[in-house]
């Protein structure tokens, strides 16, 4: 959840130099009409789907919480009345299933499998299906703008899911009372998968994490061999030996056997065992550069790409070409050149300053990326907009940031990427904060920025 109080710090790799933008109108004018032809194409067939879905007669009462309509719609099941048992049963009524860490699983493919036979409304969709994870403290923040600053990192994610179509679950209990801090995600990723069968991906974001591109998908297609993505850099792990070498704090784990196996294994470095110690010793003597003496579940997860390589490597994809998550002292000082970029490119394209519903925000992301940045590059140097930048070191609700962070650099940073994010959103309703640090909102004026 919490990052330790020890900067992480990332080196890297090149990424795609910056260039300039060219004139792309001619190149787009036959994007453009694609896309208003698609625009078209996609409001015809969600004006027939909410015809479809729209119920003429509705003669049956609403029974409550499961009323027989709600879970028709839900899983296609006709069963849910009251006193009627489920026709067929799943893995959850196997007595010995577990959700924690600690009680292996067993055969979780299958299970799976057959519970999303039993439930084929769920069938669409579902080799793209994302869960995103995210949590925090059980208790009130110390930093008294703590709980505040992760409302506003949460709200983030609710943007970005309810934009791009992902569920989202927020946890805030230690679901395994002596995994903490930064290994308390394993526990909650490990219950979501069992809780979530009908997503392929469970998506851990620190809650110190936020997305500062909201038009940005995640390139599933890239990732159907893998089976779990960090932002990582193998010279770093192989040859440099560091703790460094990938950042823990993201990271996408596909629901299936394979990422039960590799929680298992990982997790048994952790406090709950009574290996912690020796654990802390062993990964402090491999990674020479690892700040404190105690086992980390960043460390953990190099020490086995480092050392079962054989076993786990082949399915881990280090992604090292965009901000899968970035450093946030990487990122803040780019974002006014970033920002002015953007506003270039929408006073020269109308289409990009075009208003539209939010719903519509994909396809003008995807547009905005065919037409106009083909040529920014990823990552550190692009003049992309990062598209998760990572407050590592910061403490958001202990306040207890690194000293090697002038006082207020923290605080000034989120403000600043809370906005810029925020700026992308708020646009679809019609407003905007002008101010880089302040809160505050104006109105957005017709066709900005072409008269700005
Ligand atoms: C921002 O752009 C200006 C003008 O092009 C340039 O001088 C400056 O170095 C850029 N800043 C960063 C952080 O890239």
């Amino acid at each position: 959840m919490v990052s330790p109080d020890h900067p992480r710090l990332h080196t890297t790799s090149p990424m795609a130099k910056p260039s300039v933008p060219r004139n792309k109108s001619s190149f787009c004018l036959s994007d453009s009409l694609l896309f208003i032809g698609g625009a078209f194409f996609a409001l015809v067939l969600v004006w027939s789907l909410w015809s479809f879905l729209t119920p003429t007669t509705d003669p049956s009462p609403n029974l409550g919480p499961l009323g027989d309509s709600q879970s028709k719609s839900a899983s296609g099941a006709d069963w849910l009345n009251c006193g009627e048992d489920s026709a067929e049963t799943t893995f959850y009524d196997e007595p010995e299933l577990s959700y924690s860490i600690g009680k292996p699983l067993e055969n979780w493919d299958e299970k799976r499998k057959e519970w999303l036979k039993q439930h084929p409304s769920f069938a669409a969709g579902a080799r793209d299906r994302v869960l995103l994870l995210s949590g925090s403290q059980p208790s009130p923040c110390k930093n008294p703008i703590g709980d505040h600053l992760l409302l506003r990192f949460f709200k983030n994610k609710v943007d970005y899911c309810r934009i791009h179509g992902c569920d989202v679950f927020y946890n805030n209990a230690l679901l395994h009372p002596k995994m903490g801090s930064y290994w308390a995600k394993l526990p909650v990723v490990r219950a979501a998968m069992v809780a979530h069968p009908e997503a392929e991906w469970i998506w851990w974001v620190d809650s110190d994490a936020l997305f500062t591109d909201m038009e940005f998908k995640l390139p599933l297609e890239r990732y159907k061999d893998h089976n779990l993505v960090v932002h990582g850099w193998a010279h770093l792990i192989y040859d440099d030996k560091s703790w460094t070498g990938l950042n823990a704090g993201v990271f996408l784990i596909r629901n299936c056997q394979w990422s039960m196996d590799l929680m298992e294994v990982w997790a048994s470095m952790g406090p709950q065992t009574p290996e912690y110690k020796r654990w802390g010793q062993i990964l402090r003597s491999t990674f020479k550069d690892k700040l404190f003496p105690e086992s980390d579940d960043q460390t953990g997860l190099i020490y086995l790409l480092y050392k079962e390589k054989e076993k786990w490597g082949e399915k881990i994809y280090l992604e090292g070409e965009y901000y899968f998550e970035g450093y946030w002292h990487e990122i803040i000082g780019t974002m006014d050149n970033i920002t002015e970029r953007y506003r270039e490119m929408e006073r020269e394209e109308g289409t990009l300053r075009r208003r539209h519903a939010e719903i519509e925000s994909e396809q003008y992301g995807a547009y905005r990326t065919r037409c106009y940045l083909k040529e920014a590059g990823n990552g550190r140097g692009s003049w992309r907009r990062p598209f998760v930048t990572h407050f590592t070191g910061c403490q958001p609700c202990s306040g207890d940031h690194n000293q090697m962070y002038a006082g207020g650099s923290c605080w000034d940073g989120m403000r600043r990427a809370l906005n810029f994010a925020d700026n992308q959103v708020l646009r679809k309703f019609g407003f905007v904060h002008r101010d880089r640090l302040d809160s505050s909102l104006s109105p957005l004026p017709f066709d900005f920025p072409a008269a700005d």
